[in-house]
């Protein structure tokens, strides 16, 4: 089997994406039990190591849930527990971690430290979140939407807010698993020029606007993040320029009836979006957060060959 790395949306096949989404309904439909179709081959000695170069809630604990109820073991890291803090290779890291570990999970601070570990790794390496892309949530998120609304080929998604790296892999996304995505933001918040590039040849119903009311409009889910990511600096700015775009109970009463919203949080009440609607009966947020436990099962069983 070549080495499946789960690096970002725009770098694996629709019809793996399709597999894990489909697998990762399945997992969740199983509870903790995993079913032995879904299962790795070896799985119970197996390993994953995960570091962590930025703080995480549901990506560290999701992800230790889910090796564990998959049947293996984990080892979850701070950037500054390995040598790695101190000035080791990232290429040095990563040929040594592959002759311990089964897979590896990194959440870094930039996204090359990512690809760098995956080129020199000769086992699967997961993106668990980087500067540029969040790919382990737009699995969760998929998975979200069509609990609601059925598979999401054809239907509207609207982001709000910060063009980010969650944004970006929404943007990935659309193009997989073929829906339309509209971007409300500010200019001087678009995603990142490498996805809008990657665009142009992409075959994508993706549109950027910087009206909220546009990308809302027959959306039947909106979707927002945090105004102030890690690593960000301009706190005060980013919180003036994007505060038109918060997402408060009028703009989703714009969206198509029966809208659902997303976060992949944590969230910031009052900034990004309202407690009126994230505590409302319109968010899935919760829901949202558990399917980061069914996705990541799902994206492991694939990293390690118990899917296709
Ligand atoms: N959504 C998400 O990745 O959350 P954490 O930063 O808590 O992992
Ligand atoms: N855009 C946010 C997502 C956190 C899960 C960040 O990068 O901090």
């Amino acid at each position: 089997m070549a080495l499946r790395h789960f690096l970002d949306i725009n770098s694996l096949s629709p019809a793996v994406l399709r597999n894990i989404v489909d697998a990762a309904h399945e997992m969740k439909r199983a509870g903790k039990k995993v079913p032995a179709r879904l299962s790795p081959e070896g799985i119970d000695l197996s390993v994953l190591v995960m570091i962590f170069e930025k703080p995480s809630t549901r990506t560290r604990v999701s992800y230790d849930v889910a090796m564990r109820q998959l049947g293996g073991q984990t080892i979850v890291l701070n950037h500054s527990d390995l040598q790695l803090g101190r000035g080791e290779s990232v290429s040095d890291t990563a040929k040594v971690l592959s002759r311990y570990a089964d897979a590896v999970m990194l959440r870094a601070n930039s996204h090359t430290t990512l690809v760098e570990l995956a080129e020199n790794s000769t086992v699967p390496v997961i993106n668990g979140l980087t500067d540029k892309s969040h790919p382990c949530q737009i699995i969760a998120d998929i998975m979200t939407f069509e609990e609601s609304h059925g598979p999401i080929r054809g239907q509207k998604v609207a982001w709000v807010g910060d063009g980010n790296n969650v944004a970006v892999s929404w943007i990935h996304a659309a193009s997989a698993f073929d829906f339309e995505l509209s971007i409300a933001c500010p200019g001087q918040m678009r995603p990142d020029k490498e996805a809008i590039d990657w665009l142009k040849n992409a075959n994508a119903r993706v549109e950027i606007t910087d009206d909220p009311q546009t990308a809302v409009r027959d959306a039947k889910c909106v979707v927002t993040d945090t105004w102030v990511s890690m690593g960000d600096t301009d706190e005060g700015y980013r919180k003036q320029v994007l505060g038109p775009y918060a997402v408060e109970q009028s703009l989703m009463s714009a969206a198509s009836d029966g809208a659902v919203f997303m976060h992949c949080l944590p969230a910031y009440r009052g900034h990004e979006v309202s407690a009126e609607v994230i505590d409302g009966p319109q968010s899935v947020v919760f829901d949202e957060a558990e399917n980061r436990l069914h996705a990541q099962k799902a994206i492991l069983s694939w990293c390690l060959g118990g899917i296709a």
